[in-house]
């Protein structure tokens, strides 16, 4: 089925299709991909559902579902990118950390959709702490764009910007090289000043805890935009939710569905949701982080299964009911919960459900 939203009643400013409509679709089913594609022929300007906005403490508004692109391959990534664009995506989540933000660049210019319609974020790593502009230029040339829609600082933890690694610097010991020294809060000046500078047009933070953000906001002039998180039906972080909602930052889920190699698609309760709704069970979790106004960030470099994850974040999110929420809501709790996503830094994060740092 494909429902349309809105027939703006605007026509295409190229002469060439001056018959042609702007329309907007708000539920596709992958089987109907034929006919999406039949109504783009048609209507050259007819542009696909690219999700449901979120608004931000500062105005602007995100996509509420993402391409990530964390472990994607060069060549695998330029595919990905470039498809997701022509398939309705318009945000895309980087990171300097990735190593493949060149390739990212390429797969936007390949998808030829404008720069100015894409949401592009990206993330500052913790070697640059104290060379925020530093970090952020090079990201800014990797991806042959002069600005970001957002960017984030990746993780709490500042890194021995001399160390033995320009990535993950070690000590003799063989643990992580933290920069036990630098403040966040003067990483989040930094943050700041690319803000005034018109290099960044909304700054947040990503894997921070209430006890992390509390050493960055009693001197924040900017509020994090957004805070992004692991957050999936196995580590729902709801305490965590209820507190960024109470400051105004929007959450980002990121392995939404549970990563690599995840057990969540199998998970039953999420099987028998799909079922119900006769959609599959990417579509069930992607669609209960966006009916909760969580923007979901899926990876793949899979084709079809990028142009489900779109379809069916936005089907998903259309047709779970009340209940359904509740069940996902509750899975953590009932004995499920497992975090995904935990690198070995040698600080206290502060998040529940952490193992011991070392
Ligand atoms: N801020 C942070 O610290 C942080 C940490 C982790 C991730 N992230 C961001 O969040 C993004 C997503 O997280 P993630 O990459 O860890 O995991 P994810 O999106 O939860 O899962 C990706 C895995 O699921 C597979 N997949 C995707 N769609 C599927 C579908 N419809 N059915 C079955 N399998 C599917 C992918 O395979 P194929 O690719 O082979 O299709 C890949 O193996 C990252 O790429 C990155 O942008 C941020």
């Amino acid at each position: 089925m494909v429902r349309l939203r809105s027939v703006s009643g605007k026509t295409s400013p190229d002469p060439a299709y001056k018959d042609a409509i702007i329309c907007d679709v708000i539920d596709v089913n992958p089987a109907s991909s034929v006919l999406t594609n039949h109504l783009r022929r048609l209507f050259p300007v007819f542009t696909m559902s690219s999700a449901p906005k979120i608004k931000l403490n500062n105005g602007m508004e995100i996509p509420a579902v993402g391409l990530g692109t964390w472990q994607s391959k060069s060549e695998e990534v330029i595919t990905a990118v470039s498809h997701a664009l022509k398939e309705g995506y318009r945000h895309i989540d980087c990171a300097w950390g990735y190593g493949n933000e060149k390739d990212v660049g390429e797969g936007i210019r390949q998808s030829g959709v404008p720069r100015s319609d894409i949401w592009i974020t990206s993330k500052l790593w913790g070697t640059y702490h104290s060379r925020v502009e530093e970090c952020l230029d090079q990201t800014l040339a990797n991806l042959g764009t002069d600005y970001l829609d957002l960017y984030l600082v990746h993780w709490p933890v500042p890194l021995n910007p001399n160390g033995n690694h320009p990535i993950f610097p070690t000590l003799p010991n063989g643990k992580r090289d933290v920069d036990h020294s630098w403040k966040l809060s003067d990483t989040w000046k930094q943050m700041e000043e690319m803000v005034e500078k018109g290099k960044v047009k909304a700054i947040g933070i990503s894997n921070f805890s209430v006890k992390k953000m509390e050493e960055i906001l009693p001197t924040a002039k900017i509020i994090p935009a957004t805070n992004q998180l692991e957050i999936h039906p196995y580590n729902p972080q709801h305490e965590l939710l209820a507190y960024l909602r109470e400051k105004g930052i929007v959450p980002q889920a990121y392995s939404p569905l549970g990563s690599t190699g995840s057990p969540l698609l199998k998970d039953e309760v999420i099987n028998e949701i799909a079922q119900k709704h006769s959609i599959q069970p990417a579509d069930v979790i992607l669609g209960w982080l966006v009916a909760k106004d969580i923007v979901a960030l899926p990876k793949s470099v899979t084709p079809a299964r990028i142009t489900s994850n779109l379809n069916g974040a936005i089907a998903g999110a259309s047709k779970l009911d009340k209940d359904d929420i509740a069940k996902i809501d509750g899975l953590a709790a009932s004995g499920k919960q497992k975090r995904f996503i935990m690198p070995p830094w040698p600080v206290d994060l502060g998040f529940d459900n952490w193992p011991p740092f070392v």
